[in-house]
């Protein structure tokens, strides 16, 4: 649409027609085109997604052979009924008795947001009992993403049952999809899988309420006519929802050997009251489409979701020491003032006190056994309060930020037993603990007036809060809610609950940085991303599993939202033990921290340590915004490397890690690709002595780079690198 379109010119809709001839609505990218495809009976298919071929109107009259009276074409929005076999989109249960929908066409309108997004929207109905969906379209023209979601009105007399009311379908049609899907667990987040996808339907999904992101990710990449996942070469369709609760992506391949996909919320004990007239707005789903393989496409996802989607990435974390994994429960003011000295000391930006500085007097939270909910300072610890140490940390030149869990409760505190009803529990069954804690109904407008005023309350504990790390350290079982009239509405309205919050939050607090943790990386999802400036990557910080779940998240989440630190040795996840440059190496390819005592190190440690987070300074920019390409793959390669190109190709941050021995006869030799052939560069090693290439220090052309590549001497297990790359003007 772009070139055409002069913003807010075009608005135009088409008549509901469903009349006698066939039609297409094209929604196109720079180097993507979806295509549905209305009959002339008024039944709307998805006809294409992928490659552009321009002129729709070519398809007109397609013939797929295939008989129509045996319901082969697929749906654009499948509902169950009519013809429709496979899994649906959408499931609606009449007062009836009757369990069909049939859509037709109502019409659509096309129409320009800006320069770059064009939205198109499409109207079906079922013409029996009113029902109505439209279904968005926003194509980003640059960004070659296309952002879909359903609203369903319920146009009829009488409430309805939504049984399934998934956000949005596609289908593709190519000989082998190879589906790459993360999952995972605590401290082992984001891990890859890929698959050949076969005849039937894989599924994958979340129906822990809360902290939906450890054991699968509501995100994945398709690899399209290939059995190999590639970073360079071909079709790749990437796509990730923008939701933080239950959600279900289920892919198909049918008697047709085409592949749909359906994502959204899970259907899974979550049918949907709609009264007559009310309207449900599904989450959104984004994909992509990348003819250069996943490379490509994570860039896409990323430059749409820095442009479009995370809470404002011009404000980014500072680099930080947290106290976590150097104190846990334990510390008091000097502990604290400390620490804060030594962080000041090498050179980072901002002190985070975490977990243990609250429960009161009755329940203090010297371990995780009680006080969530008590949210006053513990007089024990800090008998000054919390003020006395960001005003510490500030007069130190630091900023401050500090931890809430506001979503839950212990059992032991005066939360917990002033306000029962507040607890997700069905009555008559056991209320399970998970840490020891239970969970606060959101869906209850008063728990969301209180977690907003657990949040609020916070930001007066001191003058001067730059940052919250909001956790959530358990997940939903045995969903009930006091205040919902039926259960299975819980799940929707949770995470709803949630998001309005939140949404008041940024209202009063628009500059507050905040964390979206969930026992590390249990909420990395676009939908708390709108909100949250960055999530916690895992607890796990050992640095070599932590180049896994890095690259695992960075194929859909750009590294300014990943935060990333330096934790001691034996690591307290994994007992590995790897060498300080490695871990920094790491860290730094993320937004940089540190999650120790650093009483604890040496002095020559300290050095380094100066100069790792120095450097980091002079470069961080372009790990924040640059593009992102990968060289190589850490499941397969015994040496992996990553770049951060800025965008006029005039700088670069490259880092790589060795993370197997690779024997005395083989060296890495890595292929700049993302950089510009014509210009001339200088490679420069950071924080080392004797550097690991020949060439250090000279100008290279980024043909050579790209070419030929770089071959670095790092045999070692734990050897890393970090260059920066700097064309000559
Ligand atoms: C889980 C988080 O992921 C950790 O970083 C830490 O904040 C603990 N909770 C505190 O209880």
């Amino acid at each position: 649409m772009k070139g055409f379109l002069p913003f807010a010119l075009l608005f135009f809709s088409l008549a509901a027609s469903a009349g006698d001839k066939a039609e297409t609505v094209s929604i196109e990218t720079a180097g993507s085109q979806m295509v549905l495809y209305v009959h002339p009976d008024g039944e709307v298919s998805f006809f294409h997604y992928g490659a552009r071929f321009d002129d729709p109107e070519q398809v007109i009259g397609y013939k797929s052979y295939r008989r129509w009276d045996y319901g082969t074409e697929p749906p654009a929005y499948p509902a169950r009924g009519g013809r429709h076999f496979n899994q649906s989109a959408l499931a609606v249960k009449y007062h009836t008795g009757d369990i069909n929908t049939e859509l037709t066409y109502a019409g659509h309108t096309v129409s320009a947001l800006s320069d770059d997004i064009t939205r198109t929207v499409l109207s079906l109905r079922d013409s029996k009992t009113g029902i109505g969906v439209e279904l968005y379209y926003d194509a980003y023209y640059d960004e070659d993403v296309i952002v879909s979601h359903a609203e369903i009105t319920n146009g009829g007399n009488r409430p309805v049952r939504l049984e399934s009311y998934y956000s949005s379908g596609i289908v593709l049609d190519a000989s082998e999809y190879l589906l790459t899907h993360f999952y995972g667990a605590w401290a082992r987040e984001m891990q890859l899988e890929s698959e050949l996808l076969t005849h039937g339907i894989k599924s994958i999904r979340s129906i822990k309420g809360v902290r939906t992101t450890h054991t699968e990710n509501p995100s994945f990449m398709l690899s399209l006519n290939t059995e190999t996942f590639s970073e360079e070469y071909g079709e790749v369709i990437a796509g990730a929802l923008v939701w933080s609760g239950n959600y279900s992506i289920d892919f198909q391949v049918d008697e047709t050997n085409r592949l749909s996909v359906i994502s959204g919320v899970c259907p899974d004990g979550a049918a949907y009251s709609l009264d007559k007239g009310k309207t449900l707005h599904t989450p959104d789903m984004i994909y992509t489409y990348s003819c250069r393989g996943a490379g490509q496409a994570s860039r896409n996802l990323h430059s749409w979701a820095r442009k479009y989607c995370l809470y404002d990435p011009s404000s980014v974390a500072p680099s930080l020491l947290n106290n976590w994994e150097g104190t846990y429960f334990d510390f008091n003011e000097d502990i604290l003032k400390g620490i804060i000295d030594n962080a000041a000391s090498m050179g980072l930006e901002m002190f985070v006190l975490d977990d243990g500085w609250f429960g009161g007097k009755d329940y203090p939270r010297n371990d995780s056994d009680q006080g969530l909910g008590d949210w006053q300072v513990d007089p024990v610890k800090l008998p000054n309060g919390v003020g006395v140490i960001a005003d510490y940390a500030h007069s130190k030149g630091l900023k401050f930020g500090i931890w809430i869990e506001p979503e839950m409760v212990s059992p032991e505190s005066h939360l917990a037993k002033d306000h029962p009803d507040w607890i997700v529990k069905e009555d008559g069954r056991e209320v399970t603990t998970i840490r020891r804690q239970w969970l606060l109904d959101l869906c209850n407008p008063e728990v969301q007036d209180f977690v907003f005023g657990v949040f609020d309350s916070t930001m007066q504990l001191a003058d001067g809060i730059d940052y919250i790390k909001w956790d959530c350290n358990r997940h939903v079982e045995s969903a009930g809610s006091a205040y919902l009239k039926d259960n299975s509405g819980f799940w929707f309205d949770y995470t709803q609950g949630l998001y309005s919050v939140y949404r008041r939050i940024r209202e009063k607090y628009p500059d507050v940085i905040i964390q979206s943790c969930a026992s590390g990386g249990g909420r990395m999802d676009y939908g708390a991303l709108r909100y949250c400036n960055e999530a916690w990557t895992s607890d796990n910080t050992e640095a070599l599993t932590r180049v896994f779940i890095q690259y695992g998240t960075n194929l859909i989440y750009p590294a300014v939202v990943c935060g990333s630190h330096v934790s001691a040795v034996p690591n307290h996840q994994t007992g590995n033990i790897t060498p300080l440059k490695f871990r920094f190496d790491v860290a730094c390819s993320g937004r940089l921290g540190m999650e120790l005592q650093p009483s604890d190190m040496t002095d020559e440690e300290k050095d380094f340590a100066r100069k790792a987070i120095g450097s980091y300074k002079q470069y961080r920019d372009l790990v924040y915004y640059g593009d992102l390409y990968r060289m190589g793959n850490p499941y397969k390669d015994d040496c992996y490397a990553l770049m951060y190109v800025s965008e006029d190709k005039s700088r670069a941050v490259f880092f790589a890690y060795t993370i197997k021995y690779m024997g005395r006869t083989q060296r890495p030799l890595f292929r700049l690709t993302g950089l510009d052939p014509e210009k001339k560069y200088r490679i420069s090693e950071l924080n080392v002595g004797k550097s690991c290439f020949w060439g250090n220090g000279r100008t290279f052309t980024g043909s050579y780079l790209a070419s030929h590549g770089l071959n670095l001497n790092m045999e070692k297990v734990y050897s890393s690198a970090v260059f920066y790359i700097e064309a000559e003007q």
